[in-house]
Protein backbone atom coordinates (compact mmCIF):
# COMPACT_ATOMS: atom_id res chain seq x y z
CA UNK A 1 0.00 0.00 0.00
CA UNK A 2 1.20 3.51 -0.86
CA UNK A 3 -1.45 6.08 -0.22
CA UNK A 4 0.03 9.43 0.49
CA UNK A 5 -2.60 12.21 2.31
CA UNK A 6 -2.00 14.61 -0.14
CA UNK A 7 -5.36 16.43 0.84
CA UNK A 8 -6.39 16.72 4.13
CA UNK A 9 -9.48 17.88 4.95
CA UNK A 10 -10.75 18.09 8.73
CA UNK A 11 -14.52 19.05 10.27
CA UNK A 12 -13.40 20.91 13.36
CA UNK A 13 -16.03 20.13 15.88
CA UNK A 14 -16.85 20.13 19.67
CA UNK A 15 -15.97 23.42 20.84
CA UNK A 16 -18.70 24.47 22.11
CA UNK A 17 -18.85 21.17 24.24
CA UNK A 18 -15.21 21.35 25.23
CA UNK A 19 -15.74 24.48 26.64
CA UNK A 20 -19.13 23.81 28.44
CA UNK A 21 -18.00 20.80 29.91
CA UNK A 22 -15.21 23.12 31.79
CA UNK A 23 -18.44 25.99 33.03
CA UNK A 24 -16.59 28.26 30.88
CA UNK A 25 -18.38 30.47 27.85
CA UNK A 26 -18.58 28.61 23.93
CA UNK A 27 -16.59 31.10 23.12
CA UNK A 28 -13.52 30.19 25.09
CA UNK A 29 -13.74 27.34 23.02
CA UNK A 30 -13.14 28.59 20.10
CA UNK A 31 -10.19 30.52 20.92
CA UNK A 32 -8.78 27.19 22.44
CA UNK A 33 -9.70 25.93 18.82
CA UNK A 34 -8.26 28.40 17.00
CA UNK A 35 -5.13 27.79 18.56
CA UNK A 36 -5.39 23.90 17.55
CA UNK A 37 -5.51 25.17 14.02
CA UNK A 38 -2.16 26.67 14.24
CA UNK A 39 -0.37 23.78 16.06
CA UNK A 40 -2.20 21.45 13.20
CA UNK A 41 -1.54 23.02 9.99
CA UNK A 42 2.72 23.92 11.10
CA UNK A 43 2.29 20.00 12.31
CA UNK A 44 0.89 19.27 8.31
CA UNK A 45 3.86 22.41 6.79
CA UNK A 46 6.77 20.01 8.28
CA UNK A 47 5.11 16.12 7.15
CA UNK A 48 6.64 15.19 3.92
CA UNK A 49 3.03 14.07 3.01
CA UNK A 50 0.74 16.21 3.21
CA UNK A 51 0.21 19.03 0.16
CA UNK A 52 -2.76 20.53 1.12
CA UNK A 53 -4.81 21.04 4.23
CA UNK A 54 -8.45 22.43 4.46
CA UNK A 55 -10.19 23.71 7.60
CA UNK A 56 -13.63 24.17 8.08
CA UNK A 57 -13.64 27.22 10.08
CA UNK A 58 -17.14 29.03 9.19
CA UNK A 59 -20.27 27.42 7.02
CA UNK A 60 -23.05 28.86 5.60
CA UNK A 61 -24.97 27.81 8.02
CA UNK A 62 -23.25 29.13 10.71
CA UNK A 63 -24.96 32.35 10.49
CA UNK A 64 -27.71 30.91 12.16
CA UNK A 65 -25.77 30.91 15.21
CA UNK A 66 -26.82 33.49 18.22
CA UNK A 67 -25.23 36.95 16.96
CA UNK A 68 -23.03 37.08 19.79
CA UNK A 69 -21.29 33.54 19.29
CA UNK A 70 -21.13 35.02 15.02
CA UNK A 71 -19.75 38.49 16.38
CA UNK A 72 -16.92 36.37 18.50
CA UNK A 73 -15.64 33.94 15.42
CA UNK A 74 -15.86 37.41 12.96
CA UNK A 75 -13.26 38.77 15.39
CA UNK A 76 -11.32 35.38 16.42
CA UNK A 77 -10.83 34.97 12.59
CA UNK A 78 -9.75 38.34 11.97
CA UNK A 79 -7.01 38.64 14.77
CA UNK A 80 -5.71 34.84 13.89
CA UNK A 81 -5.46 36.03 10.19
CA UNK A 82 -3.79 38.96 11.02
CA UNK A 83 -2.04 37.99 13.98
CA UNK A 84 -0.50 34.14 12.42
CA UNK A 85 1.17 35.72 9.64
CA UNK A 86 4.37 34.99 11.03
CA UNK A 87 3.41 30.77 10.74
CA UNK A 88 2.26 30.84 7.41
CA UNK A 89 6.07 32.53 6.39
CA UNK A 90 8.33 30.79 8.71
CA UNK A 91 6.25 27.45 7.85
CA UNK A 92 6.27 28.46 3.87
CA UNK A 93 2.30 28.24 4.30
CA UNK A 94 0.53 29.32 1.24
CA UNK A 95 -3.20 30.53 1.94
CA UNK A 96 -5.76 30.40 -0.01
CA UNK A 97 -9.48 30.62 1.09
CA UNK A 98 -12.37 29.41 0.15
CA UNK A 99 -16.55 29.85 0.61
CA UNK A 100 -18.20 32.96 -0.37
CA UNK A 101 -16.68 35.79 0.93
CA UNK A 102 -18.49 38.34 -0.01
CA UNK A 103 -20.33 38.28 2.65
CA UNK A 104 -17.74 39.19 5.45
CA UNK A 105 -16.99 42.85 6.50
CA UNK A 106 -15.20 44.90 4.37
CA UNK A 107 -12.61 44.92 7.05
CA UNK A 108 -12.42 41.07 7.10
CA UNK A 109 -12.57 40.88 3.82
CA UNK A 110 -9.54 42.89 3.39
CA UNK A 111 -7.73 40.96 6.03
CA UNK A 112 -8.07 37.75 3.89
CA UNK A 113 -6.57 39.20 1.09
CA UNK A 114 -3.81 40.78 2.43
CA UNK A 115 -2.49 37.14 4.01
CA UNK A 116 -3.81 35.84 0.54
CA UNK A 117 -1.58 38.28 -0.88
CA UNK A 118 1.44 37.94 1.50
CA UNK A 119 1.97 34.11 1.34
CA UNK A 120 1.31 34.16 -2.62
CA UNK A 121 4.83 33.26 -2.56
CA UNK A 122 5.05 30.35 -0.14
CA UNK A 123 5.84 26.86 -2.27
CA UNK A 124 4.95 24.68 0.80
CA UNK A 125 1.85 23.18 2.39
CA UNK A 126 -1.65 25.25 0.91
CA UNK A 127 -3.68 26.34 4.11
CA UNK A 128 -7.52 26.49 3.12
CA UNK A 129 -9.61 27.87 5.57
CA UNK A 130 -13.45 27.47 4.48
CA UNK A 131 -15.20 30.57 4.83
CA UNK A 132 -18.63 31.34 4.70
CA UNK A 133 -18.36 28.03 2.71
CA UNK A 134 -21.05 25.55 1.47
CA UNK A 135 -20.72 22.51 -0.47
CA UNK A 136 -23.69 23.32 -2.39
CA UNK A 137 -23.21 26.76 -2.45
CA UNK A 138 -19.82 26.06 -4.22
CA UNK A 139 -21.65 23.56 -6.56
CA UNK A 140 -24.16 26.44 -7.76
CA UNK A 141 -21.71 29.12 -7.93
CA UNK A 142 -19.69 26.70 -9.96
CA UNK A 143 -23.21 26.24 -12.43
CA UNK A 144 -23.86 29.70 -12.76
CA UNK A 145 -19.92 30.60 -13.76
CA UNK A 146 -20.25 27.78 -16.29
CA UNK A 147 -23.35 28.95 -17.66
CA UNK A 148 -22.60 32.17 -18.01
CA UNK A 149 -19.46 31.21 -19.84
CA UNK A 150 -21.48 28.57 -22.30
CA UNK A 151 -18.82 26.20 -22.22
CA UNK A 152 -19.47 22.52 -22.46
CA UNK A 153 -19.25 20.30 -19.02
CA UNK A 154 -16.48 18.25 -18.23
CA UNK A 155 -15.57 16.75 -14.86
CA UNK A 156 -12.35 18.72 -15.42
CA UNK A 157 -13.82 22.00 -16.17
CA UNK A 158 -16.54 21.79 -13.41
CA UNK A 159 -13.41 20.60 -10.51
CA UNK A 160 -11.28 23.46 -12.01
CA UNK A 161 -14.50 26.19 -11.64
CA UNK A 162 -15.01 24.97 -7.61
CA UNK A 163 -13.44 26.60 -5.24
CA UNK A 164 -11.02 24.10 -4.23
CA UNK A 165 -10.08 21.65 -7.27
CA UNK A 166 -8.37 19.08 -5.67
CA UNK A 167 -10.12 15.84 -4.36
CA UNK A 168 -9.38 14.88 -0.52
CA UNK A 169 -7.47 11.63 0.35
CA UNK A 170 -8.41 11.87 3.91
CA UNK A 171 -11.31 13.60 5.95
CA UNK A 172 -11.63 13.61 9.42
CA UNK A 173 -14.19 14.74 11.83
CA UNK A 174 -13.70 15.49 15.37
CA UNK A 175 -15.92 15.61 18.15
CA UNK A 176 -18.31 12.38 17.82
CA UNK A 177 -20.77 13.05 14.74
CA UNK A 178 -20.32 11.07 12.03
CA UNK A 179 -21.46 13.57 9.34
CA UNK A 180 -20.50 15.27 6.09
CA UNK A 181 -22.53 18.86 7.27
CA UNK A 182 -22.26 19.94 3.49
CA UNK A 183 -18.20 20.42 3.54
CA UNK A 184 -16.07 19.79 0.09
CA UNK A 185 -19.18 17.45 -1.18
CA UNK A 186 -17.59 17.30 -4.88
CA UNK A 187 -14.05 17.03 -3.54
CA UNK A 188 -14.57 14.18 -1.08
CA UNK A 189 -15.51 11.84 -3.27
CA UNK A 190 -13.26 9.30 -2.91
CA UNK A 191 -12.05 10.49 0.52
CA UNK A 192 -11.79 7.93 3.12
CA UNK A 193 -13.43 8.94 5.92
CA UNK A 194 -12.11 8.89 10.04
CA UNK A 195 -14.25 9.89 13.05
CA UNK A 196 -12.97 10.93 16.22
CA UNK A 197 -14.59 11.73 19.88
CA UNK A 198 -11.77 13.81 20.79
CA UNK A 199 -13.21 17.44 20.65
CA UNK A 200 -11.23 19.78 18.43
CA UNK A 201 -9.42 21.64 21.10
CA UNK A 202 -7.83 18.68 22.61
CA UNK A 203 -7.07 17.21 18.94
CA UNK A 204 -3.42 16.87 18.89
CA UNK A 205 -0.68 16.65 15.71
CA UNK A 206 0.16 13.13 17.59
CA UNK A 207 -4.22 11.89 16.88
CA UNK A 208 -3.76 13.29 13.56
CA UNK A 209 -0.48 11.37 12.99
CA UNK A 210 -1.70 7.85 14.24
CA UNK A 211 -5.08 8.58 11.57
CA UNK A 212 -2.53 9.13 9.24
CA UNK A 213 -0.84 5.86 9.34
CA UNK A 214 -4.06 3.90 9.36
CA UNK A 215 -5.14 5.84 6.66
CA UNK A 216 -1.81 4.34 4.46
CA UNK A 217 -2.87 0.79 5.14
CA UNK A 218 -6.52 1.34 3.75
CA UNK A 219 -6.29 -0.18 0.14
CA UNK A 220 -8.27 2.65 -2.15
CA UNK A 221 -9.74 1.21 -5.57
CA UNK A 222 -11.95 4.15 -7.00
CA UNK A 223 -14.33 1.94 -8.01
CA UNK A 224 -12.11 -0.54 -9.59
CA UNK A 225 -10.93 -3.65 -8.42
CA UNK A 226 -7.51 -4.75 -6.82
C1 LIG B 1 -17.39 23.72 15.78
O1 LIG B 1 -17.53 23.74 17.16
C2 LIG B 1 -16.53 24.74 15.30
C3 LIG B 1 -16.87 25.80 14.51
C4 LIG B 1 -18.15 26.55 14.51
C5 LIG B 1 -15.94 26.27 13.52
C6 LIG B 1 -14.49 26.09 13.84
C7 LIG B 1 -13.91 27.28 14.46
C8 LIG B 1 -12.70 27.27 15.06
C9 LIG B 1 -11.84 26.06 15.12
C10 LIG B 1 -12.18 28.47 15.73
C11 LIG B 1 -11.93 29.60 14.81
C12 LIG B 1 -11.01 29.27 13.71
C13 LIG B 1 -10.07 30.10 13.27
C14 LIG B 1 -9.24 29.74 12.09
C15 LIG B 1 -9.78 31.39 13.90
P1 LIG B 1 -18.99 23.83 17.72
O2 LIG B 1 -19.21 25.22 18.21
O3 LIG B 1 -19.97 23.38 16.68
O4 LIG B 1 -18.90 22.81 18.90
P2 LIG B 1 -20.10 21.97 19.52
O5 LIG B 1 -20.50 20.95 18.49
O6 LIG B 1 -19.46 21.35 20.71
O7 LIG B 1 -21.19 22.93 19.86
Amino acid sequence: MNNHPNHIAIIMDGNGRWAEAQGKNRTYGHEKGSEVVRSITTYCAHHPEVDRLTLYAFSTENWKRPKLEVEFLMKLLQKYLTKELPTYLEGNIRFQPIGDLSSFSASLQKTIAELKEATHHCTGLIQSLALNYGGRDEIIRAAAALQAAQTPISLELIAQTLDCATDVDLLIRTGGDHRLSNFLLWQTAYAELFFTNTLWPEFTPDELEKIIQKFKKVERRFGGLH
